[in-house]
């Protein structure tokens, strides 16, 4: 757990940041006036739904609420309770709302409590209106682009009995340093661009995360040198679509994805960088280059194929066949062998025939995915594809048990081929089932279970991979 916050770094923080910090202070303020009032320190929880991003805005959430003077808690039964949204399926909406009805309960008996609700979900003017309607009892709702105002946000809501709705449509503004609390001491996210502008007609990202707006490479490695020297071995380079890192930064920092990557391997004390998500579409002979001559660089590669046939594909807006993917993954295979290779699919896609499927099966059998994140597709409205011809369920679900099929026994026959092998792996925790275990991740992102203590939590270990079990395996130190 660590503050991001420190002198050198405020010296050259940006007008805004000052601001934030401004409103820090005013709220370490009403925060006291609350601990006085309940005779305790308040707690505040964050709920977090969706990809790594929103899982790196709430370390940014918790790292603002601990600064004011929050205990952070993992239950709801809390003083303060935040939902940091998604709202890439419908599945994610409805659990929202089922926290929303139930936490509801709990402010009654604690009117006191505060409820709020951010991330990709409030960017949809439905579920605002939703909301308004039918789930009063919130008391403050923020979306994407103004995450960087929670603290002054934080201090309106104390101000104020009224719902609280602040909205943005867009922004081209990063705002950078404010305080964040780390999930994980030895392991960090980085974002290194926002938003998309690829417009896959089935994706709502580019209408709730706005357009593509590339990071500094000087604000990125400054950061990694700071969580470097913090303790941190473990990064993971965080952006919708990485291999397009670098569009529309001035003339005198353009820089390659490929070419970050590299710097990013220089800075001391990293010892291992993942990167989330690559485009097949973008992704370069630069990069696969570098991965294969970088040791630090981990043994994976997250490459969402989505369909396996041209026809979905270009309804898609993909910008690839099935043939131009396979190419990439047989040469990316060749130049990295012992590369681990995910994706993530979708079945039941307007217009989608049984044959179209059985394209998608055919890649999964040639590609030889490592893992599959398989999704049926789900209506977002505001995209192209929600006004065209839906897929009746009776024809996708089939189609999708047995697309899981294929996946999973693939997963399984690639799984095997590292049994007996020793590999390198981050320990990151004690088992949950078995508290004489600890669970390690290995490079190419597999986890491995194998007796060992909590003194070994953080740090990088051999493990003998002694026998396999599907997506996970269990193993020896040695
Ligand atoms: N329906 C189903 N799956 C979707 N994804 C994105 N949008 C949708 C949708 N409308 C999946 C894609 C993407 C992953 C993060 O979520 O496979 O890669
Ligand atoms: Fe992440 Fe997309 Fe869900 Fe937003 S909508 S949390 S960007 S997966």
């Amino acid at each position: 757990m660590s503050d991001i916050l420190h002198a050198e770094v405020m010296d050259n923080a940006s007008e805004e940041t000052k601001r934030q910090f401004e409103y820090i202070e005013k709220a370490k303020g009403y925060v006291a006036d609350l601990a006085k009032e309940l005779g305790r320190t308040p707690k505040a929880c964050v709920v977090t739904f969706g990809c790594q991003m929103n899982a790196r805005d709430s370390e940014k959430l918790i790292g603002i609420l601990s600064k004011i003077g929050y205990e952070i808690t993992e239950s709801e039964e809390a003083d303060f309770v935040i939902y940091n949204t998604c709202t890439v399926r419908d599945n994610a909406d409805q659990r929202v709302f089922g926290r929303l009805g139930f936490v509801g309960g709990i402010k009654k008996k604690n009117p006191h409590m505060k409820i709020a609700l951010c991330g990709c979900m409030m960017q949809e003017q439905s579920a605002i209106e939703k909301i308004q309607k039918s789930y009063r009892h919130v008391d403050l709702i923020f979306g994407t682009h103004n995450i960087f105002k929670f603290a002054e946000l934080i201090c309106t809501a104390f101000e104020s009995d009224r719902m609280i709705i602040d909205i943005w449509k867009d922004t081209d503004k990063i705002v950078e340093d404010l305080p964040i609390v780390r999930k994980y001491p030895f392991k960090s996210g980085i974002n290194i661009m926002f938003g998309c502008n690829n417009f896959c007609t089935y994706c709502i990202v580019p209408y709730v995360r706005g357009r593509e707006r590339s990071r500094s490479p000087r604000d990125i490695i400054r950061e990694i040198e700071y969580l470097a020297n913090d303790g941190v071995k473990e990064i993971m380079l965080l952006g919708q679509n990485v291999n397009s890192y670098g569009r529309g930064l001035p003339e005198d920092e353009q820089i390659s994805f490929a070419e970050l990557l590299t710097e990013v391997c220089k800075v001391d004390g990293i010892k291992r960088v993942r990167f989330m998500t690559s485009h097949p579409k973008d992704l370069s002979d630069d990069l696969i280059k570098v991965i294969a001559e970088n040791e630090k660089v981990a043994r994976h590669i997250h490459l969402p194929l989505q369909s396996g046939s041209d026809e979905i594909l270009k309804k898609m807006n993909r910008h690839y066949t099935k043939e131009s993917y396979l190419n990439l993954v047989e040469k990316i295979r060749k130049t990295i062998p012992d590369v681990s290779l995910t994706t993530d699919i979708i079945v039941g896609f307007p217009g989608e025939t049984d044959g179209d499927v059985d394209e998608t099966i055919d890649v999964v059998r040639k590609a030889k995915f490592d893992n599959a994140f398989t999704f049926i597709y789900s209506k977002r409205t505001g995209t192209p594809a929600a006004s065209w011809e839906q897929v009746p369920e009776e024809v996708s679900k089939p189609n999708f048990d047995r697309l899981l099929k294929v996946v999973q026994e693939t997963a399984k026959e690639q799984a095997l081929r590292f049994e007996g092998q020793t590999h390198r792996v981050l320990v990151e925790e004690i088992n949950e089932q078995d508290e004489k275990l600890v669970t390690g991740r290995m490079s190419g992102n597999t986890l491995v279970h194998f007796p060992g203590d909590k003194s070994l939590i953080g740090s990088f270990v051999d493990v003998r991979l002694d026998e396999c079990h599907g997506f996970y395996y269990t193993g020896t130190m040695v």
